[in-house]
């Protein structure tokens, strides 16, 4: 049950709708039984709890802004929604900002308008002069979209996926099955090229190595009207010092010139982050594939449309795979407004989002 004083509640059909306070034991309680049943729906039984400690409580940037429906009759929550708060660098300037995650609704509840409230009470509450989360984003499932742009958010491009395989196995599906007769010598054509680059792995604490690169990459996209979210050292350690998605600096001798983030899962290996200035960029992913050789196949997924990183992808051999809307939530009169909905703007990969495995 979520304390009645958690900022004002709105009833509405028989529905309260809150902003909950992570620092009221009662709050927590209520809000940890619907994340229970919300991961244990989507096959993550028992990890609730280790991601609202990692993602609501933890967050470096700020708690989670969390925003439940109430059931007025049981005292239930039935509903629930979240904004994970992320500075993003948007032409010059940072905004705090928040990646919008875990909407849930129990499923006797769905269809009665509860998520597009709560979308909307987020909305609300990020307008509110006092709250320093000012807009949301994030790539939802299909129905959540829905909500959300009936909430007052907008599509702004696609987050799309590219594979890169290295085996015949790695193509995935018929393709696997059809090159499968070329064994070797397809491996060998499609093998990585030897970087003089090395990975060097990161760990929990801040690495001054992270900062130097996101300030060289920032220096080099002054004046790009452009939206990065903020990749840190403060970031990197919390997000990929521990978990399945590692950080990684890049160095050219001695001195840091990327910094990345991989996901590894049996054959398979996942490229979550990328950050470089642009002259470096190319360089970075040829290290992150030579570091993977011995998989059957990387993926990636990049915000599109970025001509520019689309292209190098392409040049590198990766082949597109499924594309998903992309949303950005936020009031017509954000200062950066036209910024933040302008499809070719954004540079966001899955190290951006709210998952902590992707393979
Ligand atoms: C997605 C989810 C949160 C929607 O919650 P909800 O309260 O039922 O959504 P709403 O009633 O506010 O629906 C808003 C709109 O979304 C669309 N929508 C929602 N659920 C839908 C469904 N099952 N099929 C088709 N459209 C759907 C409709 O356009 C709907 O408007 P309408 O009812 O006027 O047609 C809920 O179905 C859920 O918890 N799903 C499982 C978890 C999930 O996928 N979360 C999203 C993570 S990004």
């Amino acid at each position: 049950m979520v304390s009645p004083d958690a900022v004002s509640a709105t009833p509405d059909h028989g529905i309260l709708y809150q902003r909950i306070d992570h620092a009221n034991a009662g709050d927590r309680a209520g809000v940890l039984p619907i994340l229970r049943e919300y991961f244990a729906s989507i096959g993550e039984p028992g990890t609730a709890d280790e991601r609202y400690t990692r993602l609501y409580l933890d967050n470096p940037a700020q708690q989670a802004c969390t925003f439940v429906a109430t059931d007025g009759a049981t005292g239930e929550v039935v509903g629930i929604t979240s904004l994970f708060p992320r500075p993003v660098w948007v032409r010059g300037q940072t905004f705090l900002g928040a990646i919008g995650g875990d909407g849930y609704v129990t499923p006797r509840y769905r269809r009665r308008g509860i998520i597009t409230k709560l979308h909307r009470e987020a909305l609300r509450a990020m307008n509110d002069r006092h709250e320093a989360v000012s807009f949301m984003f994030g790539p939802p499932e299909p129905n959540n979209l829905k909500a959300l742009l009936q909430a007052g958010a907008s599509q702004v491009g696609h987050v799309q996926r590219f594979v890169r395989p290295f085996t015949a196995r790695g193509f995935g599906g018929a393709r696997a099955t059809a090159f499968a007769t070329l064994g070797q010598p397809l491996a060998w054509a499609l093998g990585p090229r030897k970087s003089t680059l090395r990975l060097i792995e990161l760990g929990e604490h801040p690495d001054a190595r992270v900062d130097r690169v996101w300030q060289a990459t920032i220096d080099a996209l002054a004046g790009r009207d452009q939206v990065v979210p903020v990749r840190d050292a403060v970031f990197y350690a919390w997000r990929f010092g521990r978990g399945e998605q590692r950080g990684y600096v890049v160095l050219d001798g001695d001195t840091p010139v990327a910094t990345v983030a991989l996901e590894r899962n049996g054959q398979q290996a996942a490229i979550v982050d990328v950050t470089a200035p642009p002259r470096w960029m190319t360089r970075a992913y040829r290290a992150v594939l030579d570091a993977c050789r011995g998989v059957d196949s990387v993926h990636v997924e990049l915000h599109v449309p970025c001509t520019r990183l689309q292209m190098m992808l392409y040049r590198l051999a990766f082949l597109p795979r499924a594309r998903k809307p992309f949303q950005v939530q936020t009031d017509r009169n954000h200062p950066a407004y036209d910024t933040l909905v302008r499809p070719d703007a954004w540079r966001y990969m899955w190290g951006d989002g709210d998952v902590f495995h992707v393979l």
